[in-house]
Parts: C-alpha cells; structure tokens; sequence
C-alpha cells in the first residue's frame, strides 16, 4: 500500500505528496502572452489547495507559430520570465514544486500574436472543429508543411523557452508531445505524411521529438527535471491509436528516455483505457514497463481510484484535470474526508478563462 500524501523523490526534486495538478489552458495571460496576477492567484489557489506538484498549462516557445490561442502565456521574453517569477514564488511560498509545460500548437492554431500562419508537419488540419472552449473560429486553417529549417527553429524554440523557465525558477519542464499539438502531430499518422526523414518510419516521425527533448535536456544541464507528456489521443479525435500499437509506443517511451527525458506523463480519457491496436495494455501500463523512468499518470483519476492506481504504479504521480478545476482544494478535501464536487462545465463557458470561472463561482457561491 503507497500513501499518496507521502512526500516523494520525483527526479532530482522532493515533491510534498504524490498529487499533481494537470496541465490546463486558461487564455487569460496578456495579449502578448506575460503571465499576470490573475494567474497567480489561480495557481497558488492550487498550490494552497494541497496539489505537490503543480504543472502549468501549455505555453508558447517562440515568436513564430507556436502559440495557438489568444491570451496563451509564452515564456519566450523577460516580461514573460518575470510573470512567470511571481507564479512560481507564490507556489513555492505555498510549499509546492511547479513544473512548466512547454508547447508548441502546430497545426491545431487558433490564434497566434505574431504569425496568421499555422505550421505543422503536413499541410493537413485536425479533424473536427476548433474548440470553443479557446477562442471562436470555425474552421481550422490549412498548415504550410515544416521545412528543416522551420524544424530548426521550433527546436531551438524549445531550448531557449526551457533556459527562460529555468531562470525564472521552475523545479522542471514538462514538453507538450500529446494531445494533437506539434510534436504529437509528427508521431501521428492522421497529420504526418512527410516522405523526409521526419515521416514515414515511427524511427523517421520520432525524429523530431527527440531533437526537442535532446535540445532542452543539453539547455538545462544534467540535474534539472525534464519529462513529455505523451498520449494516443488528441483534442478532436479522442480514439486515434498509433499504427505500431504497444510496442511502437514502447519505443517512443524509450526514445524520449535516451534522449534525456527523466519523466512520462501519460494522459488518456481514463488512466486504465486499453486503447493500443493490439495487446491488452493501458499507455500508463507500457510506460510503467520501460526502466529508468519516472511516471506522471492522468485521465480519470478522482476520489474514488486514487489509491488503487497508486497501488498499481508505486511512486507514480498522479495528475488531476477536471476534479481539480472543480476542486482547486481537491488534495486537502481528500485529507480532510470532505465531499469532492464534479465539474460543471458551465464554469468554463463561453471560453475556459479564469474570469469566467470567478464568475460562474460567485454566481453559484452558496
Ligand atoms: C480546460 C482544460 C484545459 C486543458 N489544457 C491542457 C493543456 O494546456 N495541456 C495539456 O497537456 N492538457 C490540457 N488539458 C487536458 C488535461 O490536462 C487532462 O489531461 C484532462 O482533463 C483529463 O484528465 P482528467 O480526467 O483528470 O480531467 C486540458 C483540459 C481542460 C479541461
């Protein structure tokens, strides 16, 4: 039996207790992407709500076409470096650990502050809509497909965002490759059908995420947290499963370890879904076979699984999404055996902003 409200080595950090609060876009940076005092009181509130590790939404690494939504904070300049500063301090002042998590959007670009123009692997959209929850297009835009040169860039993009969140104080950095933004669009076969180096092969579309980990891995140095959340699954197309099933996901896990990642963090719809084209296992279940690697785990996990996927993954973090929004306190009501409220999507409504939620909050304040 693993207590999840133990204190843990994670990497090379000591987190309070096993919880970690799931990365989750809020669009309510500055317009030019500089973290602000509202985002400060959101983290901190989580950070206070008993969450030992916090994990920061997906922020932009460059001034090309990275970001993907209107008022998405970036960590690319000193006025982004320095909001971010403020976030982290109240966290830490809160006894929490704060990872970044660093995320190019690719194809799935609804807004951007300096280009109109989406990259992606391929010249090929997402399936589905855009999500209203980010902004109010309609449609997507077609991508213009990568050249080197753009692949050159969105590394070094990486690189640079990770010296910028070291400096401004994160305990570690989470890459984006899940969820259908860029680097899972370049392991994905729905949008790369490059005929270079980088697509065909699963050894050619991991090529990209490699040089991204090895790139902040080399910014970072040695000692400093740095893992990638992955995930089948995307935004707008919750079922696609990779061609090479568990086996090519167990090479992509083992990848993104040699080239220096020193965590996973799997995300699906549950935690314990068998989605692989073939074979029996969860993603969390593959990622948990590779050695030399820490697991972040998430998809489901509420007060009523908890202990058993702890039980199941010993030393395993376990991230909160939707339970946390609707509980900012979740760990601490855990602790205190308080009643944990589900998630009322009206909160995020007409956009997922945090101006919204306070006021959805004061509407259904008792
Ligand atoms: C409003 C909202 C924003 C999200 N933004 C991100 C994000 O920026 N990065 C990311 O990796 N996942 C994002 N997610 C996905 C969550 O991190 C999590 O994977 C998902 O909610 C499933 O976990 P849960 O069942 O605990 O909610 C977001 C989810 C929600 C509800």
């Amino acid at each position: 039996m693993s207590d999840v409200m133990q204190a843990c080595k994670f990497s090379s950090i000591e987190v309070p207790n096993r919880f970690a609060l799931a990365p989750m876009t809020r669009t309510s940076a500055e317009a030019d992407g500089t973290p602000n005092a509202l985002m400060a009181d959101h983290y901190e509130a989580y950070a206070r709500g008993g969450f030992g590790l916090v994990i920061t939404e997906g922020t932009y690494t460059d001034d090309k076409a990275s970001q993907g939504y209107a008022n998405q904070p970036g960590i690319i300049n000193n006025a982004h470096i320095s909001g971010w500063e403020t976030i982290v301090n109240r966290v830490h002042e809160a006894g929490s650990k704060i990872f970044i998590q660093l995320m190019h959007a690719g194809a799935q670009f609804q807004a951007n502050h300096y280009t109109d123009q989406p990259l992606g692997p391929s010249t090929v959209s997402p399936k589905g809509a855009p999500l209203g929850l980010y902004g109010d297009q309609e449609a997507w835009q077609t991508p213009s497909a990568m050249t080197e040169s753009d692949i050159e860039v969105a590394v070094d993009g990486f690189a640079r965002a990770a010296e910028n969140a070291k400096a401004a104080g994160f305990d570690g950095i989470e890459i984006h490759g899940a969820n259908g933004y860029l680097l899972n669009q370049f392991l994905s076969t729905h949008f790369n059908k490059r005929e270079d180096r980088y697509g065909g092969t699963l050894e050619n579309r991991l090529r990209f995420v490699v040089e991204v980990v090895r790139a902040v891995r080399e910014a970072v140095g040695d000692s400093y947290p740095v893992g990638i959340r992955l995930s089948q699954a995307t935004v707008t197309d919750p079922d696609y499963q990779l061609p090479e099933g568990e086996a090519g996901f167990r090479k992509i896990v083992e990848a993104v370890r040699d080239a220096g990642a020193d965590f996973v963090h799997t995300t699906d719809g549950d935690v314990s879904r068998q989605n692989f084209v073939d074979g029996d296992q969860s993603l969390a279940d593959v990622a948990a076979s590779v050695e030399g690697l820490e697991l972040i785990l998430n998809g489901g996990i509420d007060e009523t699984n908890h202990q058993d996927v702890a039980n199941q993954f010993p030393g395993a973090l376990l991230a909160v999404g939707k339970k946390a929004l609707a509980n900012p306190d979740f760990v601490q009501r855990l602790k205190d055996g308080k009643e944990i409220d589900d998630l009322d999507f009206a909160m995020l409504q007409p956009k997922a902003t945090i101006t919204n939620e306070l006021a959805w909050r004061e509407q259904n304040a008792a």
